[in-house]
């Protein structure tokens, strides 16, 4: 996507073809630097930190990890090392794995000489894969946009609502929920879109609405609390959400505050869709609610919150009490009863365990 006139992905292979780019997002949006990672360390400690995000971009760096790792020691015994060191990086994010397994899978047969090659060209397929999927997200989430067009008076605006940042930011390129609302907004649809500011990192506040607007998107960024009174309203057409892992039944895995935007939504007759791209299925997971490992992170990103002054300056400060405990679950489980369908690259899927199934056949073998 663009920036400032600029053609940009997430994540990238430097020109000097081994070490690996990516946008540092926690600074955005009041700066764009570009962090050089050159060590399977780099990329594990660019997901913990979230110096990178988002699902499927989590995959991809730690493929390129796993790259990283074959310069360094490409022996049996370096491979299962950075393999673990990944892995534990973040815990809800399945891509996290599912990137790694494909990882261990090409590398296993390979001979160590020749295993740093080979991890890259197959990084470089993860990568590029995570854009063909996404573009066939568009297209198919494109449909239900257009479908909304044809009920409404002509010229009228399709109002859609997000939460946190499930964007070209998250992925490669393009972005998960935001494909189809890219593609309405290149095909002179006109859309407009409500944006969850996102507490307690204010993803949606800090990327999605940074995005959209270098875009050219209308958007309005919303404090969490306000989708209900929206769609109470008859102000949201559609919502439109990423995930970090669905469930084998259908269940929804994605950031703290989706199941409320769920329930809201279900409350309202609002078509409540969830887009993903396949590697964020876990048909290893039954039941999502129960079995999903739900990420508790610092509870310093509740206290204490980060701005731009007047003068220029990035400043943090605290917001709760001195004392007062802070609890910080990262994700929520929205069960597959209040989503209505998932938008996926082979098409807008019921939330249940057949129609996953007959989609992806391939990934149940492997689960
Ligand atoms: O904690 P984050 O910023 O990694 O959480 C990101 C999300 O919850 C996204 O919605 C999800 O990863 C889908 S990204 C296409």
């Amino acid at each position: 996507m663009k920036v400032d006139g600029k053609h940009f992905r997430s994540i990238w292979r430097e020109r000097d073809g081994w070490s690996v780019g990516a946008i540092d997002q926690r600074r955005l949006p009041h700066e764009f630097i570009v962090a050089k990672l050159t060590s399977c360390e780099d990329a594990a400690v660019a997901i913990r930190d979230m110096l990178v995000r988002g699902a499927p971009l989590i995959g991809a760096t730690a493929a390129y990890g796993m790259a990283l790792a074959m310069r360094e020691d490409a022996s049996d015994a370096g491979l299962k090392r950075a393999y673990d060191t990944l892995v534990v990086a973040r815990p809800t994010a399945i891509n996290l794995k599912w990137a790694l397994d494909e990882m261990r899978t090409a590398l296993v047969p390979v001979d160590p000489v020749e295993r740093a090659e080979a991890a890259y060209a197959r990084a470089d397929e993860i990568v590029e894969q995570d854009v063909e999927i996404n573009r066939g997200i568009a297209g198919n989430g494109l449909k239900l946009i257009e479908a909304i067009v044809t009920k409404k008076k002509p010229g009228e605006t399709v109002n859609l609502l997000t939460h946190c940042n499930a964007g070209w930011l998250a992925t490669v390129d393009w972005g998960t929920a935001t494909a189809p609302i890219y593609l309405a907004h290149e095909r002179g649809i006109k859309v407009h879109v409500w944006v969850d500011e996102t507490r307690p990192r204010n993803q949606g506040a800090s990327l999605t609405a940074w995005e959209l607007g270098h875009h050219g998107v209308p958007h309005t960024v919303i404090p969490d609390n306000t989708g209900g009174h929206l769609m109470q309203h008859g102000m949201v057409d559609l919502a439109i959400v990423g995930t970090d892992r669905v469930a084998a039944n259908g269940d929804v895995c994605n950031k703290i505050g989706t199941y409320l935007k769920a329930l809201a939504a279900h409350d309202n007759d609002v078509p409540f869709y969830v887009a993903l791209p396949s590697p964020t299925i876990d048909f290893a997971v039954h039941d999502g609610i129960r079995d999903i490992p739900i990420e508790q992170r610092s509870g310093a990103e509740v206290t204490d919150m980060t701005g731009r002054t007047a003068d220029g300056r990035l400043e943090t400060v605290r917001i709760v009490p001195e004392g007062s405990p802070v609890a910080n679950y990262a994700f929520d489980v929205t069960p597959a009863r209040l989503v209505t369908g998932l938008i996926t690259e082979r098409g807008v899927l019921k939330p249940d365990r057949a129609s996953l199934a007959a989609a992806f056949p391939e990934r149940i073998a492997v689960a």
